[in-house]
């Protein structure tokens, strides 16, 4: 009899990394192991999960809708998951952004962005405005265009040649300034790069992406939100799309349902993920104006986008965001976020201090510290021992290099989240 099949697991190295653990279970901000461990996942399960694994109105929902329609092809047909889905999302995004198209995943959330970017202006007529720019610490995903927008990272390299080119200018990391500044002083002298390059090329520029204000995996760098404003202001005098990234940000992470709230930003295209679903099914949403949708409503067929994927608006996924975000109506959802910030702020002005600590940054429920190692970046010597070091002690926590954040579940209890804290803690003391 022929052996099972091997799991080749992501961001894994068999030869490197530690055998992955069986999850038996998993509640709340808990998972249960085989080997009978009890773990909190303080990283969401790689940000998606909201209010907590296993969540029973949400498994009601999705098992309801199973029972009704599991999925249907969703070009020329439609289904009532889907169409609440789309109301319900209007009730929580900025006016102008008025149309939504489904898609699986962040990756191809983005990926639609891009493509509906370069479509729109051709089918204006401008076929020559199609390049993209990005900021320097991006992620945007791992597929090809996903990662051609995303910076340079270990993630990219061996990739180089399926990148497409794009521009690249400063993000306002402001620990590591691009430009030498000090944020108290500064005047986000580190916007002037993206408007040099959009008075000299804007007529070539389709669009601008940036996560908005947190750079998830290239460090949890957090921006000043006049610089996303200043963005907003360059694309916007430059006739250039301004593309959010809002698929780690979206759903309560910052505080607002969406960064762009805090910022009093209204984006061109916005891309949602991750907590869509509430960490259930993976589904993508790129939502977009109504300028920009009726550029693709024409005689001409060529004016069609011509994209889509085998489960867009899968109706499970879609019943899964609608038991989501009628939890965001029901329950204390942003009386639970701003617990989380509260401590997340207390917990980071004590290690402020310390030597070992570089830098700490916050906004929401995301809480990280960047410790000061001689190699920095995601390939840091540090982040297996970090790694190992938390796991063993039940605290799920994955540091980006020498960036070590939490981003929990909203329904961690104080307690919890001060545990992991605790960990943290102790693994300065222990390993630097
Ligand atoms: C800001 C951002 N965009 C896009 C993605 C890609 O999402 P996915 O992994 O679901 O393809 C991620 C994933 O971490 C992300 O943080």
């Amino acid at each position: 009899m022929k052996s099972a099949l091997q799991i080749w697991h992501p961001f894994t190295n068999r030869a490197l990394d530690p055998t992955p653990l069986m999850v038996r279970r998993a509640e709340g901000a808990y998972l249960y192991t085989d080997d009978g461990r009890k773990i909190i996942d303080a990283i969401s399960s790689w940000w998606v999960n909201l209010h907590g694994h296993a969540n029973p109105r949400i498994a009601a929902a999705v098992a309801q809708q199973a029972r009704k329609l599991e999925h249907v092809i969703l070009a020329g047909f439609t289904h009532e998951a889907a169409e609440e889905l789309a109301t319900r999302l209007r009730k929580w995004v900025a006016g102008p952004l008025a149309h939504v198209f489904f898609s699986d995943d962040g990756s191809t959330a983005v990926e639609v962005a891009l493509k509906m970017a370069v479509q729109y202006f051709r089918n204006l007529g401008q076929a020559e405005k199609c390049e993209i720019v990005a900021l320097a610490h991006g992620y945007h995903g791992d597929t090809a265009g996903a990662m051609s927008v995303s910076d340079e990272s270990p993630f990219t390299e061996p990739f180089q040649s399926m990148r497409y080119p794009v521009h690249r200018v400063h993000s306002a990391y402001c620990y590591r300034c691009p430009v030498g500044l000090k944020r108290e002083t500064c005047h986000i002298e580190c916007a002037r790069q993206l408007e040099e390059l959009l008075a000299e090329r804007g007529q070539r520029i389709a669009a601008v992406i940036v996560e908005p204000l947190l750079q998830g995996a290239g460090g949890m760098i957090v921006h000043p939100a006049d610089f996303l404003q200043r963005v907003r202001e360059l694309c916007t005098k430059h006739d250039v799309l301004l593309i959010a990234d809002e698929v780690l940000t979206g759903f309560g992470r910052t505080g607002k349902m969406f960064a762009c709230d805090l910022a009093n930003v209204v984006p061109d295209l916005m891309c949602l993920s991750k907590g869509l679903t509430g960490g259930f099914m993976a589904m993508g949403a790129t939502l977009c104006t109504d300028r920009l949708e009726q550029a693709f409503r024409s005689e001409n067929r060529m004016h069609t986008f011509y994209h889509g994927h085998s489960y867009t608006g899968n109706a499970l996924a879609c019943a899964a965001a609608n038991a989501n975000l009628q939890i965001f109506e029901d329950e204390p959802v942003f009386d639970r976020i701003a617990a989380i910030a509260k401590i997340n702020a207390e917990r980071l002005a004590h290690l402020r201090g310390r030597d070992q600590v570089g830098d700490t940054r916050q906004l929401g429920t995301m809480g990280a510290i960047e410790l000061v190692v001689e190699d920095t970046g995601y390939l840091s010597a540090m982040r297996p021992k970090l790694y190992a070091f938390f796991l063993g002690r039940g605290v799920l926590l994955r540091p980006l290099g020498n960036v070590v954040y939490v981003l929990p579940p909203y329904v961690i209890e104080p307690d919890e989240l001060h545990r992991v804290y605790d960990v943290i803690d102790q693994a300065i003391e222990t390993l630097l």
